[in-house]
């Protein structure tokens, strides 16, 4: 009798992996394409807010560094296999096609996972899109306060259940915030919208003359 019980285990075991398995698989093509709720126009309003976190120099950094100037801003990770690069290039991309009222937005990416994305790492990573582009990463603390602030969702997914913990990926919102002088939101983007689409707003949005 034992052995039958030994093969009942076995085989729930192999379901349960399996169960295991297509659910993760399942949450990896959920990754970043489950986006949460748009903020509606009443959220929007609210979005933003103070901020202190550290840029890819080494300097701390404020909301208020950048008061006076529009902004795009991007939440992710530099280790992002795809959407990721997708939209921080679209970001640059946008700015080449507005002209010179371009020149007056400044690109911000700011990292949901400060545990690897280091200083260093955060330099590299930004120096690849723009010279621009400026890095933004905090503390735990930091981090969890300017996701809030920007209606912001971020988790650790593991790559594979039971493998190494560092081994992991980040599922998370995927918004370019355009942002205003006074930090108000003045658009959203998501990951359909094109960089010409983002491009016309920044033409609409930012006045031509110094
Ligand atoms: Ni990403």
């Amino acid at each position: 009798m034992d052995w039958k019980k030994r093969i009942l285990r076995t085989l729930l075991l192999a379901a349960v992996g399996v169960c295991a398995g297509l659910g993760i698989g399942l949450m990896q093509a959920k990754k970043e394409t489950a986006t949460a709720p748009t903020p509606g126009i009443a959220n929007i309003a609210g979005v933003g807010g103070p901020y202190t976190l550290t840029d890819q120099r080494g300097k701390l950094r404020t909301e208020a560094d950048f008061k006076g100037q529009y902004k795009l801003i991007y939440f992710g990770f530099t280790y992002c296999p795809a959407i990721c690069p997708t939209e921080l290039q679209k970001m640059v991309l946008a700015l080449s096609k507005s002209g010179p009222v371009g020149e007056k937005v400044t690109p911000i990416f700011i990292t949901v996972d400060p545990d690897r994305d280091t200083q260093a790492i955060m330099k590299n990573y930004v120096e690849l899109y723009s010279p621009r582009l400026i890095g933004l990463r905090g503390t735990d603390a930091q981090t969890t306060q300017v996701k809030k602030s920007f209606k912001v969702y971020a988790a650790k997914v593991p790559v594979e259940a039971g493998k190494d913990p560092e081994d992991y990926l980040v599922d998370h919102t995927s918004y370019i915030y355009f942002m205003g002088p006074d930090d108000t939101l003045i658009r959203l983007f998501r990951t359909e919208d094109t960089a010409a689409q983002i491009a016309d707003a920044i033409k609409q949005a930012v006045p031509s003359a110094p």
